[in-house]
C-alpha cells in the first residue's frame, strides 16, 4: 500500500499489522491481560456526543495552542514517549523527532529509547521544543544525571511516569519471545551514553526469552513515591508533569505540590487492565481540582486511544490542554518513516480543523465544555 492510500490513523495500523515483524507488532500493539482497557480507550469516545453550533463564520480556523505556558505548537497534539523505536524503524525515535520538528509539534523523548538522548536531541531543528519522559532509576544518581543532562540540553518539560511500579502483563508480547537481544536495542538515556548495554540499572544483559516488555521491566523502580517527586523538584527547574494519573485525588495531590501538570493516562492500556480510559477520568480530574480550588494552577494532558480529530476535540472540551498520540505514531513511523509520521500529524490537523469548522469553533479557546454531551461517561 502507498502513503497516498492512507486516509486516517487506523490505516497506518492496518498496514503495520501486515508489514511489521511479528515480535515488533506484538510489543507495540499489545495491552495488559484481556486488553479490556486497551479497547475501552478508544471505545469511550463513542459515548461522547458533539453538540455543534451553527452560523459561526469559520472561514479561518487556527488549531495552534501553547503547552506548559512556553511552547507554541501547531495543534493540541504531541507524540508521546514509547520505548524501543528501533523495533519499528532502523532510525528509531529520531524519525519521530524529525517529523515533530517538521510539523511543529512536541515529541516526548523516552528514557527507554533505542536511540541515545543525544541522538534524539541532535535530530531537532532549531527552536524545536521537546520533553523528556523519565523512568526514575533505582539509583537516584543515574536519575539526577539524566535529568540534569536533559535540562542542560534544552528539554522543556520532565514527564515522570508514575503508572509503572512494575510492568503490566502483556501476553501477546510474552508469547512471542523476542528473538534478538533487546539490550542491543534499548539504549541508555537513563544511563551511560556510549557504554555497551550498560542500562539505567547498570544491568548488562536482559533476558531475551521474556518478551520485550518483560525484558525492560528491570529498569523500573517499585519504590518510587511522592517523596521522590519532591526530590526531583529540587533537582530541576524544568516543569514537572506526572504521567499516568488516573484519579482526581492524585491530580489534586500533584497540584498541591505545585507541579506543572498531569497526564491522565493508563499507559495505553498496557499496565493495569480494567482501569478507566483517560477521557473517562478527565471530568473527575477537572471536578476535583475545581473543588480543591486548584483548577487552572496546573495543565491537564491526556492520552490513550486518540485516533481522530474529534477525539482531540472532545478532550479539549473536557478540559485538556493537549493530547498524546502513542501507537499511531509508531505505526506511521514503522510503515512510512518520517513522511508517514508527518502525514499522520497532517491527518490529525485536517480532521481537527474539519471538526472545529463543523462545531462552530475557529480557535482552540472557542472549544468549551457545553459543546459535548459527556453524560454517558460513568464518572464516579
Ligand atoms: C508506551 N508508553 C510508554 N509510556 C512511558 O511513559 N514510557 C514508555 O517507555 C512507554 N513505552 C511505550 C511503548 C509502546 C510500544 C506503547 C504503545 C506505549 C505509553 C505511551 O506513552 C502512552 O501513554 C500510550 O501509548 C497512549 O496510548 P495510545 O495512543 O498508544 O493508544
Amino acid at each position: 500500500p502507498s502513503l497516498g492510500s492512507v486516509l486516517n490513523s487506523f490505516d497506518f495500523e492496518a498496514i503495520a499489522r501486515q508489514t511489521m515483524k511479528p515480535e515488533a507488532w506484538a510489543y507495540y500493539s499489545s495491552g495488559a491481560e484481556d486488553e479490556i482497557t486497551l479497547r475501552e480507550n478508544h471505545a469511550a469516545f463513542h459515548r461522547i456526543a458533539l453538540k455543534p453550533r451553527v452560523l459561526v463564520n469559520v472561514s479561518h480556523i487556527d488549531t495552534s495552542t501553547t503547552f506548559l505556558k512556553q511552547t507554541r505548537v501547531s495543534l493540541p497534539v504531541y507524540i508521546t514517549a514509547c520505548a524501543l523505536g528501533k523495533l519499528g524503524h532502523p532510525d528509531g525515535e529520531t524519525v519521530l523527532t524529525r517529523a515533530a520538528g517538521a510539523r511543529n509539534v512536541v515529541q516526548m523523548m523516552p528514557t527507554l529509547a533505542s536511540c541515545s538522548l543525544d541522538d534524539m536531541l541532535n535530530a531537532r531543528v532549531d527552536s524545536q521544543d521537546t520533553w523528556f519522559q523519565l523512568y526514575v532509576n533505582a539509583d537516584r544518581n543515574v536519575t539526577r544525571d539524566v535529568v540534569l543532562k536533559a535540562e542542560a540540553r534544552g528539554c522543556k518539560g520532565l514527564f515522570v511516569t508514575v503508572d509503572a511500579p512494575q510492568l503490566g502483563r502483556r501476553e501477546k508480547d510474552m508469547r512471542l519471545k523476542y528473538q534478538e537481544d533487546i539490550s542491543d536495542i534499548i539504549v541508555k538515556t537513563g544511563g551511560d551514553e556510549e557504554g555497551e548495554s550498560s542500562t539505567s540499572t547498570g544491568q548488562k544483559k536482559v533476558n531475551r526469552a521474556m518478551g520485550a516488555a518483560r525484558a525492560i521491566s528491570s529498569f523500573i523502580d517499585p519504590s518510587l513515591s511522592w517523596k521522590d517527586i519532591e526530590w526531583l523538584q529540587t533537582v530541576t527547574r524544568m516543569p514537572i508533569v506526572l504521567k499516568g494519573v488516573q484519579t482526581g485525588a492524585d491530580a489534586v495531590q500533584a497540584a498541591k505540590l505545585g507541579l506543572a501538570g498531569v497526564v491522565v493516562s493508563n499507559h495505553g492500556g498496557r499496565q493495569l487492565d480494567t482501569c478507566r480510559s483517560g477521557i473517562e477520568i478527565l471530568p473527575e480530574v477537572v471536578a476535583d481540582l475545581k473543588r480543591a480550588g486548584l483548577h487552572g494552577k496546573m495543565e491537564i494532558y491526556v492520552d490513550g486511544g486518540f485516533r481522530r480529530g474529534s477525539d482531540v476535540f472532545k478532550a479539549i472540551a473536557l478540559g485538556a490542554t493537549g493530547v498524546g498520540i502513542g501507537r499511531p505514531s509508531l505505526y506511521a513511523m514503522s510503515t512510512f518513516g518520517q513522511e508517514g509520521v508527518e502525514r499522520l500529524l497532517d491527518i490529525f490537523r485536517e480532521e481537527l480543523e474539519m471538526v472545529m469548522g463543523l462545531m462552530g469553533c475557529t480557535k482552540i479557546s472557542d472549544i468549551t465544555e457545553d459543546m459535548v454531551d459527556a453524560s454517558h461517561l460513568s464518572t464516579r
